[in-house]
């Protein structure tokens, strides 16, 4: 039964992405919906792409168009095994900010010199993966959504300097992290002081940054710091749990804000919003979006509702909704999911 209801997320996740314009994609033989070699349909069967002229920016458009995160690497000649069917399309050439593979020139359909044996794969970052050669983590809290920061620039790991550090630097290291909401900056090596060098001093976050590198600094590595003076950060962790199921994959869905957990509404609840409330989570797919309190009414407030993900957001929170503890619902309407994960 288990087996069965997994193939049916997996068959209906891809009607999901072949009614969504242009989204006839799907990524066959790689660990989860992010890596694998490319399939595509085209007029009702689905057939592979020729690793021909292959390379990261159509790697790129492909990560997008699944939702996942940038692209890792763009292998062809067959990475993750030969496919079958049809080779349906050969040199592909994207500029990398296409919406989705079918605006890229190409040879055309089925006009091809390619055997199974170059059909072309994409590896994109899982989400919330750091870029190659660029990273940032928590070090020294009780778990991975609290201490001291520090980046990786290089290879090497590197501290914060504390100088102008505050709650929206704080946010915007939290946010990157898939780690909800800044609770607290602290400064002065709260976590202790690391070891390497200062590689970010002066930093001012307007709070719309995605990562905390690309907010204002003095330039990299140009600090006047010690480690006495490493910038912190205690986020609220994910922020979002499922509650009640019988794994933590399933169950009633809970954020976390203003300092407190409450649920989510029914209204407008759909399949595109459990996938982000799984992918958040590190669930893999949603197979059901429940309504009605299927897993029994919460507690406390109910904080969101009229929840419209698009199903690529990469946290329930960035989905249009109608705005913190806006709601006309009752705890018999929150929302579940079941995901394919565990
Ligand atoms: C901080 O983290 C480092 C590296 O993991 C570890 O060696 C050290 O013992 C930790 N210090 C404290 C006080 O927890
Ligand atoms: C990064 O590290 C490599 C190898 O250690 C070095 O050759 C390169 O110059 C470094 N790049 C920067 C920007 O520091
Ligand atoms: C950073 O730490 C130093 C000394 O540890 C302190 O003088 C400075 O005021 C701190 N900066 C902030 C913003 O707290
Ligand atoms: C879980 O569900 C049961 C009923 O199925 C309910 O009695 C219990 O209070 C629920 N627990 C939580 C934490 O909501
Ligand atoms: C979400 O969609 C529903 C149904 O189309 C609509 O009533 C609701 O206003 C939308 N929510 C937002 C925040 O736009």
């Amino acid at each position: 039964m288990y087996i069965k209801l997994l193939d049916f997320a997996v068959i209906l996740n891809k009607i999901l992405l072949c009614l969504e314009d242009g989204s006839e994609l799907w990524l066959v033989g790689g660990s989860g919906q992010c890596s694998g070699h490319v399939e595509v349909l085209h007029k009702g069967s689905w057939g592979t792409v020729c690793g021909d002229l292959w390379d990261l920016n159509e790697a790129e458009v492909v990560c997008q168009q699944l939702g996942c995160d940038w692209a890792i690497a763009a292998p062809g000649k067959a990475h993750f095994g030969p496919g079958s069917g049809d080779i349906l399309l050969d040199n592909i050439q994207c500029s990398g900010s296409e919406n989705h593979l079918g605006q890229c020139p190409s040879s055309g359909w089925s006009d091809h010199n390619c055997g199974h044996h170059e059909d072309a794969s994409v590896i994109c970052s899982p989400p919330f993966a750091c870029p190659p050669g660029m990273s940032l983590r928590l070090m020294n809290g009780s778990h991975r959504c609290e201490g001291r920061v520090e980046v990786s620039y290089n290879g090497t790991w590197d501290t914060v300097c504390n100088d102008s550090w505050d709650l929206m630097d704080a946010s915007v290291v939290c946010q990157q992290l898939g780690c909800g909401e800044a609770l607290s900056a602290p400064v002065q090596s709260y976590f202790d002081g690391g070891t390497g060098h200062t590689v970010l001093d002066d930093v001012q976050c307007t709070g719309n940054e995605a990562k905390v590198w690309q907010c204002v600094h003095n330039g990299w590595f140009s600090h006047n710091c010690g480690h006495h003076e490493d910038a912190s950060v205690i986020c609220s962790g994910l922020g979002l749990r499922l509650v009640n199921g019988s794994s933590r994959c399933e169950g009633r869905v809970e954020v976390y804000h203003a300092n407190t957990w409450g649920t989510v509404c029914d209204d407008s609840w759909s399949i595109e919003n459990a996938h982000v409330v799984c992918r958040q989570l590190g669930c893999g797919l949603a197979v059901a979006a429940l309504p009605g309190a299927s897993f029994s009414p919460g507690s406390g407030s109910i904080l969101l509702d009229d929840v419209n993900c698009t199903g690529r957001e990469s946290s329930l929170g960035q989905c249009p909704h109608g705005g913190w503890f806006t709601h006309n619902c009752g705890h018999h309407e929150d929302a579940g999911v079941i995901c394919s994960g565990e």
